[in-house]
Order: structure tokens, then sequence, then C-alpha cells
């Protein structure tokens, strides 16, 4: 749980952080969202932001910190009655407002004339970058602008203040985030235990989802579970678990505080990895243990994710799958072909976090530049830790047909990249491992309970 005086107190720092800016920061609460008509809706989700300076409140409801003043306020506007015969009673705004320490709280009505007043006299208003269209039509009717000019007047003021703030991670939230951490854990054993010959893929999704339901909020994001491992985000579920194929599980749950899990896990269905598999499987799991070991305060995580992708050439190279000199392989992005995706990235109240801020605000500064190269460039964060910084460890090996008959086509890499045996794991499918962790003054910690993770451990808990 996150303590009332904790969202003051993140509000206050905003305000120093923020303090030569002036204005109004202004954050929307996010809409209900209908699946099929008004009052059919999904699961409801909090904004982040919203919900990490002013609590989880309520759809519908506004926070607004005033920067010349010490003024917090919320507004919003109380259930009626017709409400409450289908809802029953509801805590009123005040309630609510109360639990993250705001005690000014105002008719929705009243919100246009206080922002126009405020645009009026020449003060600025600091708003996020919309990333739901009814959040994007609501600030354009606040603060009379179009759609455009919203998009581009977003406050970079305030996203950097914003990311500064979240992604220093506080001893409250590294409680949250360890505890929602088991919960994925237990996600992904529930589906260890039932992962069997036979099995649907859509049933041992299930079975996960329930458990991310059961013991919090729901999935962080929708679960990625499928025979077809070789593509990274598979959004389809529709395979029978079939002997000797992997399986790519990678999945976490969201708590009531809002704090994300995001692990993964490969799988031999049939329960032994084949020679082929374990030899892919090791490389993948060095890649994954030796970034954890290297990961510590001050740490450039992109020379993380280069020395991973250096594990993963070397190792191709020891199987015969790549030549040549593994440095030089990774630095031009022949590795890519096999790892197209970053070694992790920030973990919060979004899987992803922040990312609807704007990416290389989170994960890049002056010191540290995104890469051009394919695959490289896909590092979601790439600059120097901090203690607190809460980020994914998650290398793989795909074998992706579709990329691989075009780089052959290309000839690309043809001196590092041996086509002609990489025929031969057309059908492999792909391997990741992920973890979260902590960065810590002496280096890092894994959060949540242990998963199981090596060979030994993964076939064992399968049988
Ligand atoms: N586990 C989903 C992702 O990292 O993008
Ligand atoms: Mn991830």
């Amino acid at each position: 749980m996150i303590n009332s005086n904790s969202f003051s107190h993140r509000r206050m720092r905003l305000r120093s952080l923020m303090k030569d800016c002036g204005g109004l920061v202004v954050l929307l609460s996010n809409g209900e969202a209908p699946m099929n008509y008004l009052s059919n809706v999904y699961r409801y989700r909090q904004d982040s932001s919203f919900k990490y300076f002013f609590s989880q409140m309520r759809d519908g409801v506004v926070g607004v910190i005033d920067l010349d003043s010490d003024a917090d306020m919320v507004f919003g506007d109380d259930f009626t009655i017709d409400d409450i015969i289908w809802m029953g009673n509801q805590p009123t705004v005040s309630d609510l407002a109360n639990d993250c320490e705001v005690n000014k709280v105002n008719p929705l009505s009243d919100l246009d004339n206080f922002v126009k007043s405020t645009v009026n006299s020449g003060r600025k208003v600091h708003y996020l970058p919309a990333y739901r269209s009814d959040t994007l039509i609501k600030i354009a009717k606040l603060t009379g602008q179009g759609i455009e000019e919203v998009k581009q007047n977003v406050s970079e003021y305030l996203i950097r203040a914003v990311v500064e703030l979240r992604l220093i991670k506080s001893d409250e939230e590294i409680v949250e985030l360890d505890k929602i951490c088991n919960t994925g854990v237990l996600m992904h054993q529930t589906v260890m235990k039932s992962c069997k010959i036979g099995q649907t893929e859509q049933y041992l999704a299930g079975l996960a989802e329930g458990v991310s339901l059961s013991f919090g909020n729901g999935i962080s994001f929708p679960v990625i579970l499928s025979q077809n491992g070789q593509t990274l985000h598979n959004p389809f579920h529709n395979g029978i678990l079939t002997d000797g194929k992997l399986l790519l599980v990678d999945m976490g749950a969201e708590s009531e505080s809002g704090y994300c899990s995001d692990y993964t896990r490969t799988l031999p269905v049939g329960g032994k990895f084949s020679q082929k598999q374990k030899e892919i499987y090791e490389i993948v799991l060095k890649a994954n243990l030796e970034s954890i070991k290297l990961a510590k305060p001050g740490i450039k995580w992109q020379d993380v994710h280069f020395n991973a992708c250096k594990i993963v050439a070397e190792g191709l190279i020891s199987v015969g799958l790549m030549n040549g000199n593994a440095e030089e392989a990774v630095e031009l992005g022949a590795t890519s072909l096999f790892m197209p995706h970053g070694l992790g990235h920030a973990l919060g109240m979004d899987v992803h976090d922040m990312e609807s801020l704007g990416e290389n605000f989170v994960g890049y500064d002056r010191q540290v530049g995104r890469s051009t190269v394919f695959g490289h460039a896909s590092l979601r964060f790439g600059k120097e830790t901090k203690v607190g910084n809460v980020l994914t460890v998650e290398p793989g090996i795909y074998f992706i047909p579709q990329l691989i008959d075009i780089w052959v086509n290309e000839g690309k890499f043809k001196d590092f990249i041996n086509y002609h045996k990489l025929e031969q794991y057309r059908d492999f499918g792909g391997i990741r491992i992920e973890d979260d962790i902590v960065i810590t003054d002496n280096g890092c910690r894994v959060l949540g309970k242990p998963l199981e993770k090596t060979v030994d451990e993964v076939q064992n808990i399968l049988i």
C-alpha cells in the first residue's frame, strides 16, 4: 500500500522540480472505456501519472497542482442516486481526495473557468501527452486548442519532472513491486505445472490471467503464450501443445496500488529440452545471468545490452550459426537477426514504464543517445542506471523465417551469419528469459521469489 502522505510528498517534489516554470499542472484521470456500449466497460485502468500523484480516485476526476501557490485541488462530481441504485454506495470525491491528502475539492463544472482564467492571466497550463482519444478531446476543450495543438504543446518540463520522480522507486514502491512480482511468479509456475502435451495455449493463458486477477488487479499486458515464440509479442494463443516444441510465456500482473511485473520463461513441451534447444537456451540464460551480474548504479544500460548481444554472438559462433568477431558482429548489428530487441526496459506503474511520456525521455539523455542500428535501436532504456531504477533483463534468441529470408536475399552480413546451417533452425521458434531487477547501492536485486530458470529447474517443475 502507498501511504497517503506519499502522494502529497510526490506533489511537493514535483513542485520543487518545476519551481521555475509556474502555472498549473493538470492531470486527467482515465475515463471508463466501453467494450460494446457505454455501460458495458473494460476493467477500469487509472492513468499511471494521475495515480502516482493523486491515488486511484476514479474516472472523470481531474487533479490540479498550482505551481505558484501550495494549492493541490481535485475537480470531480459525486455519484448521484441513479448511479448508487446500480452500484451501491460509493465514496465521495472528498473521501477519495482525503486518501491522497488533498482537501480542496471542486465540482467538475468549475474546472473550465478555472483553467480559462489561468490561460487568460498568461500562466501556463502543463499537461502530459494523451494516449486515449477521450483524454485528448478533454484537454482540447479545456485549453481551447485544436487536437494537433494539444499534441504539440505538451509540457516537456512536466514530462521531464514526472520521469525524474517515477524512475526512482521509493522503498514502499519496491515493496509493492516485490509483491506483484510474486504474483507474476505464481502465474508462471501455474502455467509450468499445467504445461502438458495436448493442452491448449488458450487454456494456459486463461489459467495465468485467473491467477493475476485472484492475487492482483489482473494482467499488466496481454499474456504472450505461444509455441511461435519467434514472434516477439505474439498476441495469439491458438495452438495445441505439441511434443518437442518450445512454449514462450511472457506475462506479469498489476497490483491494486498500480505496480507491474513482467517475466518471460521458455518451456520445452513434453518436459525435456532437446540438445539443440538446450544449446540455444544456455546462451540466452548466460546473457540473462551475466547482465544481472553487471547491473549496478552508474553503469550505462546500453553497454549491458551490448554485452548481452556479445554473449549471444559468442554462443552462436560456438554452435556454428555465426562466424567472425563477436564484438564487431554486435557493433554492426549482425546479431539483430537473432535478437532484434533491447535487453530491457524500465518497469513500474506501466509495464514499459512511462512509455506514453516518450521513450527517449525515460531511457536516454544527453550522455547516451539511442542507437540507429536495427535491433539496438529497439533498446527502450540505455542511459546510466541509478539506485532505485527498476528494469527488466530479457535477452532472447529467435529464428524468424520471414526476416531470415529477407537477409538471405540481401546477402546481409553473410560473413557473420552461417545461413546454410540456419536452415536447420527455421522452425525452432524463440527463447527469451526475463527477470525484473531493482538497482541497489552495490549492484542489483532480482525482485520477487525465485522463478525456475535453469534447464534443470525448468525441466523439474514441468514433470
Ligand atoms: N513483456 C512485454 C515487453 O517487455 O514488452
Ligand atoms: Mn519486458
